[in-house]
C-alpha cells in the first residue's frame, strides 16, 4: 500500500485525502517510481473544484508534476535502472495518470532522467512550466531577439518560466501582474518593464513601452477585460496565444483591431507538445540544456510536507505564490 492523494468530492481544499491505496506492479512499457517531491498546478485545484476540462470520476486522484527514484521496471523498459532519478512529464489524463501519491506507474516514454545537480524539488517544479512556455513562445510563436513579449501572471510558475525563455531567446519581456507587490522580483527575475494592471491604466503602459512597433507575441493565461489592451497593444501579423481562464469575467472579442491588424489569436494546451514525439523530443533537449546550464532555474515559492497538502492547495489558491509551490516527501 503507498499513500496517495485523493478526493471524494468536488471542492475547496478541504476535501483532499490522504489515503492508502495499492500500487500494483509495473506494466509493459511502465516505470514505478518512489516519489520524493510533487509540484502544484492550478490545473489540480480546478480539477479538486470540479471545474477542469477533465471531469474527475470520484473517488478521485490528482496530480501533474512528480519526482524520484525508479523503483521498479515493467517489460520491454530499456535505458532506465533501479535507483535513477527521475521525473514525468504531466500526463495527457489527469483522470487516468493522476502522480501525486508516494508510489506511482507512469509510461517510460514521458519519464525522464535528470540532469545532474538537479534536486527532486526542482525537477518537479520543472516540466509543466517549462514545457508550456517553450511550446508557447519558441514551438508556436517562434519568439527571437529583437521581439517583444507581453507575459500576463507573470509570477505563475508558467509565467516566470516564460520570462526566463523570453530572455534566453533575446526577446524584450514585458511582465504584467495585478498589483506592484511583486514588481521588483519580476525585475530581478529578468523581466524588462514589469506592468501591475490593477493598479496602472494598461493600454497606456504598453502604449509607452511598445510604441508604435507593438508587441508581436503575447503570452496570456487569464483572459477577460484586459484582452482589449492586450490586443490594442500588439503589432500587425501579431499572435496572441491564450492558455488559460483565469479572469472570471467575460472576454470581449476586439474585431475591428482582430482584422485591421490581421492578429491571430491563438488556443493552446501543452498537451499539444507532450503528445507529438517529434514536438515533445525538441522541447525536452531545449529544457535539458537549460536546466543543466542553468539558464533555466526553477522558481520554488515554497515548499510543503506531505502531510500538509491540504495548506499547500490552499496556498496555491491565496495567489501569494511568486513561482510553484513543491511538496516534499
Ligand atoms: N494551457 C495549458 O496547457 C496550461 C498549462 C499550464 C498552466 N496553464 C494555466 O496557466 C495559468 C498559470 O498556471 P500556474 O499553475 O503556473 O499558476 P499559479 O502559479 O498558481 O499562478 C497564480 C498567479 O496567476 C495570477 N492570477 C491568479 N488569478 C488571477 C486572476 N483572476 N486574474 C489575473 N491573474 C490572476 C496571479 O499572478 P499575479 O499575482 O502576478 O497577478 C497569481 O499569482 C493557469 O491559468 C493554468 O490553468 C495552462
Amino acid at each position: 500500500m503507498a499513500r496517495s492523494i485523493r478526493f471524494h468530492e468536488t471542492g475547496g481544499p478541504d476535501v483532499l485525502r490522504i489515503e492508502d491505496i495499492a500500487v500494483a506492479a509495473p506494466g509493459p512499457g511502465e516505470i514505478r517510481i518512489q516519489v520524493k517531491a510533487l509540484g502544484l498546478n492550478r490545473a489540480e485545484a480546478l480539477m479538486r473544484r470540479g471545474t477542469y476540462i477533465e471531469t474527475p470520476a470520484l473517488p478521485s486522484g490528482l496530480g501533474l508534476e512528480a519526482a524520484g527514484l525508479v523503483e521498479a521496471l515493467g517489460d520491454g523498459v530499456t535505458g532506465f535502472a533501479i535507483g535513477d532519478a527521475v521525473s514525468v512529464l504531466p500526463p495527457v489524463s489527469m483522470v487516468r495518470c493522476p502522480v501525486h501519491g508516494e508510489l506511482i506507474r507512469f509510461p517510460a516514454e514521458f519519464v525522464v532522467k535528470h540532469p545532474p545537480g538537479l534536486s527532486f524539488a526542482q525537477a518537479a517544479a520543472s516540466w509543466m512550466q517549462y514545457l508550456t512556455a517553450y511550446g508557447a513562445l519558441i514551438d508556436i510563436a517562434k519568439l527571437t531577439a529583437g521581439d517583444i513579449v507581453i507575459i500576463t501572471a507573470a509570477s505563475s510558475s508558467v509565467g516566470l518560466a516564460a520570462i526566463e525563455i523570453a530572455r534566453q531567446v533575446g526577446a524584450t519581456v514585458i511582465a504584467v501582474t495585478r498589483t506592484v507587490r511583486k514588481q521588483a522580483a519580476l525585475l530581478a527575475e529578468g523581466a524588462h518593464h514589469v506592468v501591475a494592471s490593477a493598479e496602472e491604466d494598461l493600454g497606456e503602459r504598453l502604449r509607452q513601452i511598445a510604441g508604435t512597433r507593438g508587441v508581436r507575441v503575447v503570452f496570456d493565461p487569464i483572459g477577460g477585460p484586459i484582452f482589449e489592451p492586450l490586443t490594442a497593444a500588439m503589432a500587425p501579423g501579431g499572435i496572441l496565444i491564450e492558455y488559460g481562464g483565469l479572469s472570471p469575467e467575460p472576454t470581449p472579442f476586439p474585431l475591428f483591431t482582430v482584422l485591421s491588424k490581421r492578429l491571430t489569436l491563438r488556443g493552446y494546451l501543452v498537451h499539444e507538445i507532450i503528445a507529438d514525439a517529434a514536438r515533445r523530443d525538441a522541447a525536452k533537449v531545449f529544457i535539458l540544456d537549460g536546466l543543466s546550464t542553468g539558464t533555466l532555474r526553477p522558481v520554488i515559492a515554497k515548499v510543503f510536507p506531505f502531510e500538509e497538502i491540504v495548506a499547500a492547495h490552499r496556498y496555491l489558491e491565496s495567489n501569494e505564490q511568486f513561482g510553484k509551490i513543491v511538496v516534499t516527501l
